[in-house]
């Protein structure tokens, strides 16, 4: 037990914010939502949310093709840079800070977004490995329109099971319980107890989408700037999921 505050992606993301669009992960955005806007079937002028929209990547390249954006984010750092981005492209998004675990925006969406673990799997000090993404995919839920899809891209379970040894795993760096490993990541107060990444594996995926009120369509591999309708394999860094809100 520590005495410490939990920590939060925040901490990490306010600081993050000025170099994150640096890394090379973020430079597929215009195919990803040339993907996006296919799997979804999104029109000009129907409503999409990003939740964990982070710098606004794809929310701002979303609103440049005629669509309704709204990017919700809990670090008002990766907010800033977004806000910026979106002044430079020259067009509209309304920008909320939120916890995506525990939001509601009092109304609903054509199509949600939650892309390259934007929240869901990224745990807290404090939280619990199922409980985050469950209470995450249950806020989208309760913000798709009845009928409408949403796709996520989370960190693939599989990948992070068979990069582990027994050392890492005698050291805390990564639970099989949770298939979560300890991020080496500095956080600003480098006292704060370590944040967590969780991975997820395809069955899994199913069952907690159905938990939440969401069907799943598809299970895809979704590493950054590899999108594709194909199977995952199995050391790929991320799963895509398609899902929707029944009728
Ligand atoms: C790896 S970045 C991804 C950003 C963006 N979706 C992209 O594809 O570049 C993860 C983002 O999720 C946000 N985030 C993490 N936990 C969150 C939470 N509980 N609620 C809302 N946003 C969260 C972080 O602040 C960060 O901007």
């Amino acid at each position: 037990m520590t005495d410490q505050p939990p920590s939060r992606w925040a901490d990490f993301f306010d600081v993050e914010a000025p170099t994150y669009d640096s890394y090379p992960f973020t430079r597929a955005t215009t195919a990803e939502v040339d993907l996006l806007v296919d799997l979804l079937r999104l029109r000009p002028g129907q409503s999409v949310l990003d939740v964990g929209c982070g710098t606004g990547r794809h929310s701002v390249e979303l609103a440049g093709r005629g669509l309704d954006v709204t990017g919700l984010d809990v670090s008002e750092g990766m907010l800033a840079e977004a806000r910026t981005r979106a002044e430079s492209a020259g067009v509209d998004v309304q920008w909320v800070q939120a916890d995506a675990t525990d939001f509601d925006l009092g109304r609903r969406f054509d199509a949600v977004v939650c892309l390259c673990e934007g929240a869901m799997g990224l745990l807290g000090s404090a939280d619990d490995p199922l409980a985050q993404p469950l209470s995450v995919l249950r806020c989208v839920a309760a913000a798709l329109e009845p009928g409408a899809g949403c796709v996520f891209t989370v960190l693939n379970g599989y990948a992070l099971a068979r990069q582990a040894s027994p050392e890492s795993v005698a050291e805390g760096a990564f639970d099989p319980l949770a298939l979560s490993v300890r991020s080496e990541i500095t956080l600003p107060d480098p006292t704060a107890p370590p944040l967590r990444e969780r991975g997820f594996v395809p069955t899994e995926l199913v069952l907690l989408f159905d938990v939440a009120g969401l069907a799943v369509d598809h299970v895809w591999g979704g590493t950054a700037g590899r999108w594709g309708r194909r199977p995952p394999e199995l050391d790929e860094i991320e799963l895509m999921v398609v899902a929707h809100r029944p009728l």
